[in-house]
């Protein structure tokens, strides 16, 4: 189900231009467990790349993500710029918040990671892991970028950050990445990140960084 939820905005991002008023936003998992409510507001964590800040974002922030894409804009310090969340991408970012809500403990597994381009103070991106830990202890990612500044490495610059971050938690092994067999380009950030193929279907590509047998 979460696949397929991914797989299909995919397919709106691929359609996407810049100034067009998509971003790239990725859906959190369809999880339960009730934990109260959080506190999570004042979880804001950054992670630095040459060219890029990724920013997990709050659950306040994925609110104005959603609602008023300026206000989020501004609350981490960047000028407005117009952008607007697709509206059939509203949905997915309220079941993401209710995730956060319910686990904040595991809210970097749940939340959307804005990728800020420095040189432009743009969002350009976003990641996301769907969710925290697997019995295997891996943890999935996922990602899109804005079409307008595809292949100059910036999703991979992002990929392999968050990688290195995720593999850095005592409770992750692994990564691991779902790709469709046609998806050139996101096969080649994975392998110039370092994946390897650990399964296919007919479809889908089924890749891995870390655990047993590599890193
Ligand atoms: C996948 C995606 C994030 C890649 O973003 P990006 O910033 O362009 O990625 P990078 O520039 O780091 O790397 C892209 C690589 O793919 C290559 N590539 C892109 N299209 C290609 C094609 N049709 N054939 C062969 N290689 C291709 C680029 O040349 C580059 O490889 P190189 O550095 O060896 O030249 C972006 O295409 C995207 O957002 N796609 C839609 C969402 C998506 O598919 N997400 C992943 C789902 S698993």
């Amino acid at each position: 189900m979460a696949r397929r939820i991914v797989d299909r905005l995919f397919r709106i991002l691929d359609k996407g231009q810049r100034g067009g008023g998509r971003v790239p936003v990725l859906p959190a998992p369809v999880l339960g467990t009730d934990f109260g409510s959080s506190s999570l507001e004042a979880t804001m964590m950054r992670l630095e790349t040459p060219r890029l800040t990724i920013i997990a974002l709050t659950v306040q922030q994925m609110r104005w993500q959603r609602d008023d894409f300026g206000r989020l804009e501004r609350a981490v310090g960047l000028a407005v710029s117009g952008q607007r969340l697709e509206d059939e991408l509203r949905p997915i970012v309220s079941r993401a918040i209710s995730h956060m809500r319910r686990r904040p403990y595991h809210v970097h597994w749940h939340c959307q990671w804005a990728a800020v381009l420095k040189e432009e103070s743009r969002i350009i991106g976003s990641l996301a892991f769907k969710g925290p830990p697997d019995r295997d202890n891996a943890v999935e990612i996922g990602y899109g970028f804005d079409p307008f500044y595809h292949n100059r490495g910036l999703a991979t610059e992002a990929v392999a950050e968050m990688v290195r971050w995720a593999l850095e938690d005592d409770s992750v092994e692994a990564v691991i990445a779902e790709t469709a067999n046609t998806n050139v380009a996101s096969m080649r950030v994975l392998q110039k990140v370092g994946f390897v193929i650990s399964s296919a279907t007919d479809r889908f590509l089924y890749w891995k960084i870390g655990g047993e047998g590599s890193f």
